[in-house]
């Protein structure tokens, strides 16, 4: 039976993980801490309070006192690292909080657990600090390259990118020098339930329900390797239960596209969706949809400074060592995604508070 701390574990991929790991492993205890910023939800984890396995802990990764508290207190064997201010056009226009939260919380976390795991439990435990980190780390890929290996050489674009990056640096130093057993994830873009609707697919989405405009930076020829949320819960999982500590493992869906081919795609799926009388009635404001001509909705607006061009992984290590290979077609997933939000408005209207609308106003003028 293990005992897990789950920063950001009311976020986006950090709900999915909480509630996958609840159905494969209900004997665990979870506790999740997250400091419910504009991007976390508590509701993002209702279907789980109430158990005696799971605590929901309402504080910040830079809280190192509380941290080890936690830890002390609920023999914490295994600390799942996902907060992180995660919104590439946000690192843009604020930095600070990226530079605050992704390298000086993350490294409040190392000193907490240092403090306990080594100093404290003199290394006697079996015990994990997994870091999940993403594949913008490795910067950007022309069209004939071939995808990002573990080892591809770091070269981060963005400043959300070399938060991370830093991240993953420190976590590593904390291997090398104090012998504190990590691991680290690179994932491509995820999507699915619960994402948060300033990314691009639930962003869509959400926006031909309520017939906005759909921006699409630039010639929308970048492309993003898309995996489905719970098969990169279930390579953290397989991750956490091999014994390979100090290793980083790529994971990714072998899922190439270019973000107007997906938005052109989420366009057709909506429009077939608003055949259903159901759904008619439930999103009266969806007309072009219902017309069947929700692409009419795109716009072309300018290009994110620095906007990388294609993301890929390649995740044969990780298949070749842990057997990991993603379950969801993106056919399968897209419409599982779509049929979430479709019967889910409760949930996005609500995050679309008035920090989003302000945040949205600020991006595009369309
Ligand atoms: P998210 O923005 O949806 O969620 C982040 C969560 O962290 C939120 O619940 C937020 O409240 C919490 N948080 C932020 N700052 C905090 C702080 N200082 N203390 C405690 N909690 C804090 O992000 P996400 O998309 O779920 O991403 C989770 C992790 O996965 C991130 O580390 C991200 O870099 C990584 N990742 C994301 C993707 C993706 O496609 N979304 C892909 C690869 C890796
Ligand atoms: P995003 O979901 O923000 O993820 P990331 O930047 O971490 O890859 O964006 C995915 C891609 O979609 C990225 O190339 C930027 C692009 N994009 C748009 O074209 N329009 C939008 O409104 C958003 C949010 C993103």
């Amino acid at each position: 039976m293990s005992k897990l701390l789950v920063t950001g574990g009311a976020g986006f991929i950090g709900s999915n993980f909480v509630r996958y790991w609840r159905a494969a492993y209900p004997d665990d205890l979870v506790i999740v801490l997250d400091a419910l910023t504009y991007a976390g939800n508590r509701a993002n984890v209702a279907d789980l309070e109430g158990s005696d396995k799971f605590l929901f802990v309402q504080g910040n990764i830079l809280d190192q006192t509380l941290v080890e508290d936690l830890l002390r207190r609920y023999e914490i064997d295994t600390l799942v690292h996902f907060a992180a201010e995660s919104h590439v056009d946000r690192s843009i226009l604020g930095p600070d909080a990226f530079i605050e939260t992704n390298i000086v919380g993350s490294h409040c976390l190392l000193k907490a657990t240092r403090q306990v795991w080594l100093e404290e439990w003199t290394g006697k435990r079996t015990v994990r600090f997994h870091h999940v980190s993403t594949d913008e780390v490795y910067g950007t890929l022309g069209p004939e390259d071939p995808p990002f290996t573990e080892t591809t050489p770091y070269a981060p674009n963005s400043p959300y990118a070399a938060s991370k990056a830093s991240s993953d640096h420190l976590v590593r130093a904390y291997m090398e020098t104090y012998g504190l057993p990590v691991t680290i994830s690179n994932c491509s873009n995820n999507y699915g339930p619960y994402h948060f609707p300033e990314k691009l697919i639930p962003l869509v989405i959400t926006n031909i329900l309520d017939d906005r405009p759909l921006p699409v930076y630039g010639d929308g020829l970048q492309i993003r390797d898309w995996l489905y949320v719970e098969d990169h819960c279930r390579g953290i999982d397989l991750i956490l239960k091999s014994d390979r500590v100090g290793e980083c493992f790529n994971i990714g869906g072998n899922n190439e596209w270019a973000n107007i081919d997906i938005v052109r795609l989420i366009c057709e799926l909506m429009n077939e969706a608003m055949q259903d009388e159901i759904y008619r009635e439930a999103f009266p404001k969806a007309l072009s949809a219902q017309r069947g001509e929700a692409e009419r909705l795109i716009a072309f607006v300018t290009d994110r400074p620095g906007h990388d061009r294609r993301y890929a992984i390649d995740a044969t290590k990780t298949k070749m060592i842990l057997g990991f290979m993603p379950k969801e077609s993106f056919a399968t997933g897209i419409r599982k995604t779509i049929q979430w939000y479709l019967a889910n408005e409760t949930w996005w209207r609500d995050v679309q508070t008035g920090e989003y609308r302000q945040w949205i106003a600020t991006q595009y003028d369309i």
